[in-house]
């Protein structure tokens, strides 16, 4: 995390990029603060559905365009489930969603998990990872290279980034916020040459001062 900080304060304005930090007492890392946080959130908004079952149905159409048969995917940071009932529904496969919430044993195909970790299962076993959460990442690099870990050879990353994932919207809740054309900078840095973004999807977006985009991040091949 820090080395990413010293990184962009070369290159970049602050409002471009930003990362709550969950401090203790002695000024190092909290888990436990970053947890509690997320699960306050999770609870406070619970009856709530972010994702859109159009944008769902345009990334399985991509999935396929792509030549992807697949088999297994994972959805991460997804309350409710509802982003791994359809892309099942679409995709015709088995679809696993993660909440580090323990709401999660209320919902279908999910499970109690942080995101920032994998479980052996699910390494090399996925042909796509879908997320709008990953603004809830406490460290980016990390959660990306782990979901990286988990794709097949071919298998693809779609990450929604939208304009309320813009380093403006963070805070205790959503800690990690940067802007749509910092992001491929920050994925390639962070892949160093295993992993980088190599497509990005435009999707329908109700306001016109706002956007609605994903990062389709690949594995080196
Ligand atoms: C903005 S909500 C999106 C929920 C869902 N994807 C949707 O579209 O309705 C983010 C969700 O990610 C969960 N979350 C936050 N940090 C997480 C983590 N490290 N691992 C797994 N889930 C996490 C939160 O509890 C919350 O339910």
């Amino acid at each position: 995390m820090g080395t990413i900080r010293k990184l962009l304060a070369k290159v970049t304005p602050a409002k471009a990029y930003k990362l709550h930090a969950y401090t203790g007492a002695g000024g190092q890392f909290d888990y436990e603060r970053y947890r509690k946080a997320q699960v306050a959130g999770n609870k406070a908004k619970l009856g709530k559905v972010w994702v859109k079952r159009e944008t769902v149905a345009l990334i399985a159409r991509y999935i396929e365009a792509r030549g992807i048969k697949p088999e297994f995917g994972l959805c991460h940071g997804t309350r409710r489930g509802m982003e791994q009932k359809w892309f099942a529904e679409e995709l015709g496969c088995r679809v696993l969603g993660t909440e580090i919430s323990d709401t999660a044993t209320q919902f279908p195909d999910t499970i109690e998990h942080d995101f920032h970790e994998t479980r052996p299962e699910w390494i090399g076993a996925c042909d796509f990872i879908y997320s709008n959460s990953f603004d809830h990442a406490y460290d980016p690099e990390k959660a990306l290279t782990a979901w990286v870990s988990c794709l097949k050879p071919h298998g693809l990353i779609v990450m929604e980034h939208t304009s309320g994932h813009e380093a403006a919207a963070t805070s205790e809740m959503d800690p990690f916020g940067a802007a749509l054309t910092l992001m491929p900078y920050l994925v390639t840095t962070w892949g160093k040459g295993r992993f980088h973004v190599a497509e990005i999807l435009d999707f329908p977006h109700p306001k016109k001062t706002g956007y609605s985009k994903a990062l389709v991040v690949e594995k080196r091949r």
